[in-house]
């Protein structure tokens, strides 16, 4: 059986805390798109977690974890990862963690470049600044260096000094320090010491999961609005973070999948820039981002909050192929007296229910919802208060996906599943 997990607003609806709750069945758990602009938070036992680059379930000991071909890896990012999990007491070996020698490098030039290009663009997108969008553009420029490429050293200098032509062009033209390749070049040699190990074809590792029937999820990072192709381009991240994308990251093709489970808040969160229909800049707003804790887990910036956006939770459904919904964070929403749904964009003088490409000239349509309290003993569907049962049941007659996972807190324990 194969599952993926995939986000289908603006990122954080709780991918990392959805795979973690899913892997309990799993042999193997796959990271499959973007990189360490992830950040995906997992409270378990307790505890609470923070993964970046790793795919949450590493904290579970019989997992087996991939990072796959379609991620972009920062090594020093990884290998701090690394460390922080042996420090809370889980070892990760070469039994159980692997990446894929296709996937992608970011080197400090990438970082550089995401500052500089943010810094020259009139209107700003408003990244991480990880170097995500420079890694995968000059992965399309095929002048990428490749996990591969640190265990070949031999060749890996001349590849880094090529790389570096079109990134110190760029510095030099803007008046900034040049990149030596000699100093990118000796970090990949130090990081390659504690990753070579890891590294390894990622493929095989899957069809042999595969044929012995042993179930996959793939974990993913960022969300239908944020990718490349079908989110709000230009503010959007730098891979196809969509379903098929995710899949494709993973090395898994379309017909192998079983189920995509979309993920989702609520209520509506995004960080950086670009278009939110339903955005509340205001004390309705500041009031979600209190309740919900909504801070950025990768930068610490506080999230853009707002209504709940059926319209692109519909579309997400056919883009996604998603074969049910993860609703999370309904403990929070329910905390305020009258909770807005939109169900439709005023559009160009028309009512519309798609998502057109120029949406900043939408105007959201609401409907109306009265608010509930949740709590703890509230392990069942039949147990949710009226009103909690109401605004679950018109996000499924309006998108006609069943919402099979209900969470009402941040440990994977309040996880009510259909
Ligand atoms: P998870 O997996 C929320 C956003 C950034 C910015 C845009 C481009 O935790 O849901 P980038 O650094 O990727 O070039 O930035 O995308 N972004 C995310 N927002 N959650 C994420 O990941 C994100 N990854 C990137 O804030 O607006
Ligand atoms: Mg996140």
């Amino acid at each position: 059986m194969i599952k993926l997990i995939v986000g289908i607003q603006w990122g954080d609806e709780g991918k990392g805390r959805a795979s973690h709750f899913e892997s309990k069945n799993a042999k193997i758990v796959v990271r499959a798109t973007g990189g360490n602009n992830a950040g995906h938070t997992v409270v378990a036992n307790g505890k609470k977690y923070k993964m970046h680059l790793l795919p949450s379930s590493i904290i579970r000991k019989n997992v087996n974890c991939i990072i796959a071909p379609g991620v972009v890896i920062d090594p020093e990012v990884l290998i701090s990862e690394i460390e922080e999990m042996e420090k809370a007491g889980i070892t990760i070996t070469k039994d159980r963690f692997h990446i894929s020698e296709r996937a992608h490098v970011i080197l400090p030039h990438h970082k550089k470049l995401d500052g500089l290009y943010e810094k020259l663009k009139a209107k700003k997108i408003g990244t991480t600044k990880r170097g995500i969008g420079p890694c995968y553009a000059e992965k399309c420029n095929r002048t990428g260096i490749r996990m591969f490429d640190l265990c070949n050293t031999s060749t890996l200098k001349k590849k880094i000094e090529e790389d570096l032509l079109l990134a110190n062009t760029m510095f030099k033209q803007y008046g900034e320090e040049l990149v030596n390749p000699e100093e990118e070049y000796e970090l990949c040699i130090k990081c390659a010491e504690k990753l070579v190990p890891y590294i390894c074809d990622t493929g095989s590792i899957l069809i042999q999961a595969d044929e012995k029937n042993e179930n996959i999820v793939v974990e993913g990072a960022q969300a239908l609005y944020l990718d490349l192709d079908h989110g709000d381009y230009p503010y959007v991240t730098s891979s196809n973070c969509n379903a098929s994308g995710t899949a494709s990251g993973a090395g898994i093709g379309p017909t192998k999948v079983d189920e995509v489970i979309g993920v989702m808040k609520a209520y509506c969160s995004r960080v950086g820039e670009g278009p939110f229909t339903t955005e509340q800049d205001n004390e309705i707003g500041d009031k979600i981002r209190e309740l919900g804790y909504e801070y950025g887990t990768t930068t610490g910036r506080p999230r853009r909050c707002g209504w709940l956006d059926l319209v692109m939770v519909k579309n997400a459904c056919f883009v996604c192929g998603l074969t049910s919904l993860c609703v999370n964070h309904i403990d929070t929403i329910g905390k305020l007296e009258k909770i807005k749904v939109c169900i439709g964009y005023e559009y160009k003088g028309n009512n519309i229910e798609y998502v057109p490409i120029d949406r900043e000239y939408c105007k959201p349509i609401y409907k109306e919802f009265e608010g509930w309290e949740t709590n703890e003993t509230m392990t069942e569907y039949e147990k949710l208060p009226e009103n909690a049962k109401k605004y679950i049941k018109f996000i499924e007659e309006y998108t006609k996906v069943k919402v099979q996972y209900i969470g009402i807190g941040a440990d994977e324990k309040q996880t009510i599943v259909r």
